[in-house]
């Protein structure tokens, strides 16, 4: 009797903690070894594969000795490294191409960053077409349209599994409102919409618990929108935000993986395919989302639900309105470049 209860018990556990395996594409740069440490803490991931077009062998040797659950694996582009460390993927996070320099846009990176994600995209319609595929590689608002074409192309792009990390955006306000407001940022709650760029970042401070004054309110957007300019600066040419931008990540995967439990909601904000603006054209926004779960398999589901943006203040109405027309062209970019 006490042997089967056990056992049930054992089951129920092994049932619910489905294995899942995460690829990391660009797992040896500035973000993926970070982000590759943190995944590798996670003990859902019972297999942990790092991809890089250099070192991913030595990434993955060093994580192999740390005593988590997770399998590690390196792969390189030789004797088919990409389509081995694809295969059977349940997520894959994105984090390959150049970083920025001091006084370069992220949209001065799509040359360069463009074609690395559409042939990665391709690899995955083609080696891991059932995957959830988290973008962080810049131009974001581009580059998520480009994975949907070539995902699309090859008849295999599901918009519930293609997720652009906005994390960071929302990471940044709550810290930033903390500092100001001297609270526990990591309980401070700040709603991010839009895209991630400039201007179309929209912090929505209106729907937070604090109150704030105008001013505040124009210096804490202004931080929010271009945060990320203060760390390219600080950096002085040798790169942008990578220690939070894995932190970041992995929050992102993780609440993928933990929204697979099915034990409660998980909501996240994301840059995804979404009806919030179609009408006006925008095919993609950001916004909080609720993850799923597949409940035959205790499997990550991707978006179950887009949230709406709520009320807004005349002031955010107007940073919305500032942020469509630049969205529409990064969308449209990433859309050309594939066609
Ligand atoms: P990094 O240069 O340190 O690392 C990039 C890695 O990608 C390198 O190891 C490189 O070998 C690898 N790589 C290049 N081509 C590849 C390919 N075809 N296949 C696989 N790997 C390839 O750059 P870092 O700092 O890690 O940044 C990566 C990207 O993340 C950049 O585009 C950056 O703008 C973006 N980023 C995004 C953020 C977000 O909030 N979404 C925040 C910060 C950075």
């Amino acid at each position: 009797m006490f042997t089967s209860i056990v056992a049930k018990r054992a089951f129920s556990t092994a049932t619910k903690q489905k294995s899942t395996k995460v690829t990391v594409l660009g797992a040896a740069g500035g973000i993926g070894q970070p982000l590759s440490l943190l995944l590798k803490r996670n003990s859902q991931v019972n297999h942990l594969s790092v991809y890089d077009i250099v070192n991913a062998p030595g990434v993955a040797a060093d994580l192999s000795h740390i005593n988590t659950n997770a399998v590690v694996t390196g792969h390189g582009p030789e004797n088919n490294g990409l389509e081995t460390a694809l295969e059977g993927s349940d997520i894959v996070v994105i984090p390959a191409g150049i970083p920025r320099k001091p006084d370069m846009t992220r949209d001065d990176l799509f040359s360069t960053n463009a074609s690395i994600v559409r042939d990665l995209a391709t690899a995955i319609a083609k080696h891991s077409p059932k995957a959830h595929v988290l973008i962080i590689s810049n131009p974001v608002n581009s580059t998520v349209p480009i994975v949907a074409e070539v995902l699309k192309l090859h008849g295999v792009f599901d918009p519930k599994r293609l997720f652009g990390v906005t994390s960071l955006d929302v990471i940044r306000a709550s810290r930033f409102v903390s500092e100001l407001k001297d609270t526990d940022g990591s309980k401070t709650k700040i709603t991010v919409v839009g895209g991630h760029s400039g201007v179309t970042i929209v912090p929505l401070l209106s729907q937070s618990s604090h109150s704030f004054t105008e001013d505040e309110i124009k210096a804490l957007t202004h931080r929010i929108q271009f945060g990320g300019d203060e760390v390219v600066k600080a950096k002085n040419g040798t790169g942008s935000a990578t220690l939070s931008m894995a932190f970041a990540g992995a929050k992102f995967a993780n609440a993928l993986i933990s929204a697979a439990s099915g034990k409660k909601t998980v909501t996240e904000p994301t840059y995804v395919q979404s009806p919030l603006f179609a009408d006006e054209g925008i095919e993609f926004f950001a916004s909080n989302v609720d993850l799923g779960v597949r409940v035959s398999c205790f499997r990550p589901n991707g978006v179950e639900k887009i949230h709406g943006l709520g009320e807004l203040s005349p002031y955010e109405e107007s940073l919305i309105a500032a942020a469509i027309p630049e969205l529409r062209d990064n969308i449209e970019k990433g859309k050309k470049f594939v066609a």
